[in-house]
């Protein structure tokens, strides 16, 4: 199996102490641990699920650095209980709940949460509803977090391929495109010839990636904040009656195969070729589903059209790509930095929601906070 080196656990300090939700009632101490992980943007979609959160094709993304979630999971011997939750500092019913199903599903997975009460606490560096995909940033930080308490307990190694397999399998079981975030710059999940160890339980590693494609910015250029008006599960579910589905899916398996070679020969071209194609794909398959969802917005569409306009007349490789929702990602060289930037502040940031753009990169993955 691939694993990526250079995220086999980092340590940094906390910036703030825990407190002990257990400290006044004389019950057990809790221990805790915290783990920050990254979103991730996919150049080849997953789109289609089956079984238990399996892929219908496999997929490939982008490890981001800035959008990050950062989980604080505290633990004492109990009864499988969740005691409290906060995201961003609130409580959250809805968040909560949804959390709170996860945990009791992956006592299956780690039969050790079944003893154990837990407190989670999680936050966002980039703003709820900014068309970052929280699942994969918050669902990886928390399954890191609950394979680190089953380190702890010695039922895992400390990292290593083992810990990070599980870990993958268990925010696979969250969210799909979650396992995608530990590691980075460049993951794959999903079985495919085009990368040797590839399988649907978890994501790897790519190991062989030109040193263009291992800075690749991604500025975000926030359309539409607001909530979105399909979840992915509800998207998912879609597929399964599309007309398209069976041709979709053999375009994805190409699609993989193509862009292995492009990662590997630095092919910019190809690269941008595939990641639009991909966007477009995506929300054609939601258009054409049943129930038919439009996300996009007549920004977007603007935002398309200046981008392409753009490419053509510099020939500057800049592409996009959209997740099932408005907002565009914009994917560029870091050598073209400047120029880009010059765009967007021209021409692009006009279309975006009071301005707003949230600038990241390709990043390493997650890190394990002492
Ligand atoms: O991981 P999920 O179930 O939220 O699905 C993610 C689906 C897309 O973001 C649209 C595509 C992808 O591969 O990330």
């Amino acid at each position: 199996m691939a694993i990526c080196e250079l995220c086999l656990v980092q340590e940094k300090q906390p910036t703030q102490p825990g407190t002990d939700p257990g400290a006044s009632s004389g019950a057990a101490p809790f221990r805790e641990v915290t783990w920050e992980s990254p979103s991730n943007i996919a150049l080849v979609k997953y789109w289609g699920k089956h079984g238990l959160q399996l892929p219908r094709n496999p997929s490939l993304s982008l490890t981001l650095d800035q959008s990050r979630t950062r989980t604080t999971v505290r633990w004492r011997k109990g009864t499988g209980r969740m005691l409290d939750f906060k995201a961003g500092g609130e409580a959250s019913a809805d968040f909560a709940a949804r959390v709170g199903n996860y945990l009791g599903k992956m006592q299956q997975e780690l039969p050790l949460l079944a003893d154990l009460d837990l407190a989670v606490e999680t936050s966002n560096t980039f703003p709820h509803s900014s068309g970052i995909a929280s699942s994969a940033s918050g669902m990886s930080a928390l399954a890191l977090c609950l394979c680190s308490i089953a380190a702890s307990a010695g039922e895992l190694p400390e990292d290593g391929p083992l810990f990070r397999s599980k870990a993958g399998r268990v925010a696979r079981l969250g969210s799909g495109s979650a396992c995608r975030s530990l590691c980075g710059p460049w993951m794959t999940w999903g079985q495919t010839e085009a990368f040797d160890d590839s399988t649907d339980d978890y994501a790897i590693f790519v190991e062989d990636v030109a040193p263009e494609f291992q800075t690749l910015r991604d500025a975000i250029l926030i359309v539409d904040a607001s909530r979105k008006s399909i979840s992915s599960t509800v998207g998912h579910a879609m597929m399964m009656d599309n007309p398209f589905a069976p041709a979709r899916y053999e375009n994805a398996r190409r699609r993989m195969l193509e862009m292995a070679a492009t990662l590997r020969n630095g092919d910019t071209a190809l690269l941008v070729e595939i990641a639009e194609a991909e966007a477009m794909e995506l929300h054609a398959l939601m258009m054409t589903s049943v129930p038919s969802f439009i996300l996009l917005k007549p920004a977007t569409l603007s935002l398309i059209e200046r981008v392409r306009g753009f490419r053509n007349r510099t020939s500057i490789p800049v592409c996009f790509t959209l997740d099932a929702g408005p907002n565009l990602h914009l994917l560029y060289p870091e050598s073209a930095e400047e120029k880009v930037r010059a765009l967007i502040a021209d021409e692009l940031q006009p279309f975006c929601a009071e301005g707003r753009v949230i600038y990241d990169q390709a990043g390493e993955g997650p890190t394990r906070i002492a």
